[in-house]
């Protein structure tokens, strides 16, 4: 009885619609959905609901793989399948037999997907928006998939919010990814989307999104970056970069001119997003906040930010743009000058390594520690070498053996070292 009456139900949705296969029960969803998604029109939140598209909705449904998208109807704009348990996408989730000529929309976020398999999608050649948020994807293993993305040919944005797997270090599957970009050609790729996945640099393959020839955002925010440091010069539609919430104390001096440049043979727009980064007002981010007040970046509310560690102290909990006074943390009051320097040469380099290493509290050093530590060092080292001056005799029959043994060895890599003693056997 119930099936008959599905039957016919099935038969009348067809000859309402000739474009949909196959039978179809009461959610107008194909039967092999066993009932669970909901498939119709509907306004789509991916376009900003100007517009109502056919919409296929698997939200929640418990599926364990991906069998029923096979019989996905070839009139779907939207596939919204997630929250569901797929650890594996297989070869081609859609079916060959079928055209799919008007999917602009595939959300397969928060899946538990771990791996998507090179042939995994086949007939999205109009897809314009993919999003993969909130799965674990694993693209570090030997089973490099570099083509995942090759079949998305009009593909315009990506999302990849907290996509990856938390197993992985960054730095890793930054690298897998880079080479994704370059296999994939996403060329008319315009938004990037990858938050929350506990990024912190991207200095070791700068150029990755160099590989994205039209983009135009970045989204970066919500990672742990702590310097911008990553090339755009080859991104000539870049308008957008969204850095909030990192742990950037300040951009080093090289970042600031690497931005700068991109500005300068054009009228090109640069917007950054740097809210919610803990921001550190004292003698080394003069240069950064007088950048901030003169560059051609427009660096969005920069006044508005906050400084969470600085000196004077009293610079603490203001805005950026109420801070005249940038000092540098002084014990006694003379040699701040000497201090100073010594921090500044500090500040030009990389950024030293344990001030971005560990950040339970979101705060950095404070000044006071640094200025008390420099001093420290250089009393130290003044120390020790007076001391070294004044027992120069000793040191020289102490050293030079060494000195021999090291130059000795350099010597038998094709550097000469004629003028090291020779008194010494080694
Ligand atoms: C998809 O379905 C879920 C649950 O049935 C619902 O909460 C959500 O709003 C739907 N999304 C769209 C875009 O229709
Ligand atoms: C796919 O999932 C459906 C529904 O959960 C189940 O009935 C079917 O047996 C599964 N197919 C395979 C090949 O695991
Ligand atoms: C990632 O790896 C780098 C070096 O390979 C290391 O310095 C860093 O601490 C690692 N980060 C995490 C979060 O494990
Ligand atoms: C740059 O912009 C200014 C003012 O908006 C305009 O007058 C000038 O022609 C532009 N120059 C180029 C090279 O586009
Ligand atoms: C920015 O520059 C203006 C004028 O050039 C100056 O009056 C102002 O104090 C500067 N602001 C900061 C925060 O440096």
């Amino acid at each position: 009885m119930v099936v008959a009456r599905v039957a016919a139900f099935a038969v009348v949705c067809c000859v309402i619609w000739p474009g949909s296969w196959g039978e179809t029960d009461h959610t107008r969803c194909p039967v092999s959905f066993l009932g669970r998604c909901s498939c119709g029109m509907g306004f789509s939140r991916y376009d900003t609901f100007k517009e109502k598209k056919y919409t296929v909705n698997c939200t929640n449904t418990g599926f364990t793989n991906v069998t029923l998208l096979q019989d996905l109807p070839d009139r779907t704009e939207v596939l919204i399948f997630t929250g569901n348990t797929i650890p594996i996408l297989p070869f081609n989730v859609f079916s060959n037999m079928v055209y799919l000529d008007f999917l602009e929309t595939i959300d397969m976020s928060n899946n538990h997907i771990k791996f998507i398999q090179g042939r995994t999608f086949h007939k999205v050649y109009n897809v314009k928006n993919l999003i993969l948020s909130h799965n674990n994807l694993e693209i570090t293993d030997d089973k490099e998939r570099p083509r995942v993305f090759s079949n998305f040919e009009n593909l315009e944005r990506l999302v990849l919010t907290n996509a990856f797997s938390e197993d992985s270090n960054s730095s890793d599957y930054l690298l897998s990814l880079e080479d994704i970009f370059y296999e994939s050609e996403l060329v008319y790729l315009k938004i990037l989307h990858l938050e929350q996945n506990e990024i912190w640099t991207i200095g070791d393959n700068p150029k990755i999104f160099c590989q994205l020839p039209a983009l135009e955002q970045l989204h970066l925010g919500q990672n742990r970056l702590f310097d911008f440091d990553f090339r755009i010069d080859c991104l000539h539609s870049l308008l957008y970069i969204d850095l909030e919430m990192n742990i950037i104390p300040r951009l080093s001096d090289d970042a600031m001119t690497r931005l700068d440049s991109v500005l300068e043979p054009t009228n090109k727009s640069l917007q950054i997003k740097m809210t919610e980064n803990p921001f550190s007002c004292d003698c080394r981010s003069k240069n950064f906040v007088h950048w901030l007040n003169t560059t051609k970046v427009k660096v969005m509310e920069w006044e508005q930010y906050t400084c969470l560690d600085g000196y004077p102290e009293n610079n603490i909990g203001k805005h950026l743009g109420e801070v005249h006074e940038l000092k540098c943390p002084s014990v006694h009051g003379n040699s701040v000058k000497a201090r100073s320097e010594n921090i500044a040469n500090y500040d030009s380099g990389i950024y030293p390594p344990d001030d971005h290493a560990n950040h339970p509290h979101y705060h950095g050093y404070s000044s006071g520690t640094i200025g008390a530590l420099s001093f420290f060092l250089v009393f130290t080292s003044s120390l020790l070498l007076a001391v070294a001056y004044f027992h120069r005799k000793n040191l020289q029959n102490i050293v030079l053996p060494y000195w021999d043994f090291i130059t000795r060895k350099i010597g038998y890599t094709g550097l000469s070292n004629d003028e090291a003693p020779h008194e010494v056997n080694v």
